[in-house]
């Protein structure tokens, strides 16, 4: 693709960028099929995700496929989306080896059904020494949750008297939270046309650059995740100081 061509490798390519993959279920509808449908589809615009990551030399994507709020849906279509992603797990570890790209997850594991979770885990651990990209899989995620459970973490310290609470800062809320490790996004992607955050990373989007298409997730090509980097490497980030 020309697009990508010429921003391949580019200073202003984002190191990690977050997706909302919103939209499936109006795409199904607009189709006139049933909601899941729009989800299976939605599993192709991953597959592409990832490629086109590996493609412009972004080391981090993370992907929101499911929210704690999510668990509010009918059991149907739950059941239908766990059994995607452990489809999704099972057919895509092979091309996780071959672009050298390492699975993690955020979000409340526990909560998901045992063999969901022992796919992940298996899909984890096997993929984890790679060093060519990370995926991050933000599972039965809910930022709000995720920064309870770092407040509860820091209490526990506290009161055991293991850390200091005059020294908790900005520094240790992040340790505390799902992934450390990670960089936070420099780009936010929204598909399907909601001004919103739903409850996703709302500690790590601080400072991130948002970008909200129409375009529903199950439609969503290379070629918009490439315009979207390319708005992103145009814009101008001042975090607050001076252009
Ligand atoms: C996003 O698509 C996928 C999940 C939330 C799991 P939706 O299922 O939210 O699709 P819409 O928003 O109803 O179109
Ligand atoms: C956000 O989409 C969650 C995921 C994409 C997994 P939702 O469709 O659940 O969010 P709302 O309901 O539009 O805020
Ligand atoms: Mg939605």
């Amino acid at each position: 693709m020309a697009g990508s061509a010429q921003i391949t490798a580019g200073p202003r390519v984002p190191v990690h960028v977050a997706v909302i993959m919103d939209g499936n279920g109006r795409w199904a509808k607009q189709n006139g099929l049933q909601r899941i449908k729009g989800h299976e589809r939605g599993a192709e615009s991953v597959r592409m995700a990832i490629r086109t990551c590996r493609k412009l030399g972004i080391r981090y994507l993370t992907l929101y496929a499911f929210s704690v709020e999510n668990w509010g849906r009918p059991k149907a279509e739950i059941d239908a989306l766990m059994r995607l992603l452990r489809k999704f797990l099972r057919d895509e570890e092979h091309e996780l080896h071959e672009n050298k790209v390492r699975l993690r997850a955020i979000g409340r594991l526990a909560d998901l059904p045992e063999s969901v979770r022992a796919e992940l885990n298996r899909v984890m651990a096997a993929t984890a020494h790679h060093t060519g990209g990370t995926l991050v899989l933000a599972l039965s995620y809910g930022s709000r949750t995720e920064i309870a459970a770092a407040a509860r973490d820091i209490a526990r310290q506290a009161k055991a008297g293991t850390l200091d609470p005059e020294t908790v800062n900005e520094a240790t809320v992040a340790a505390h939270l799902y992934a450390p490790d990670i960089p936070d996004p420099d780009l936010m992607i929204r598909t399907s046309g909601e001004m919103r955050l739903s409850n996703f990373l709302l500690w790590q989007l601080s400072y991130a650059e948002l970008y909200v298409t129409d375009v529903l997730w199950p439609d969503f090509r290379e070629e918009h995740l490439v315009k979207a980097v390319e708005e992103f490497s145009g814009r101008q980030r001042r975090f607050g100081l001076l252009g």
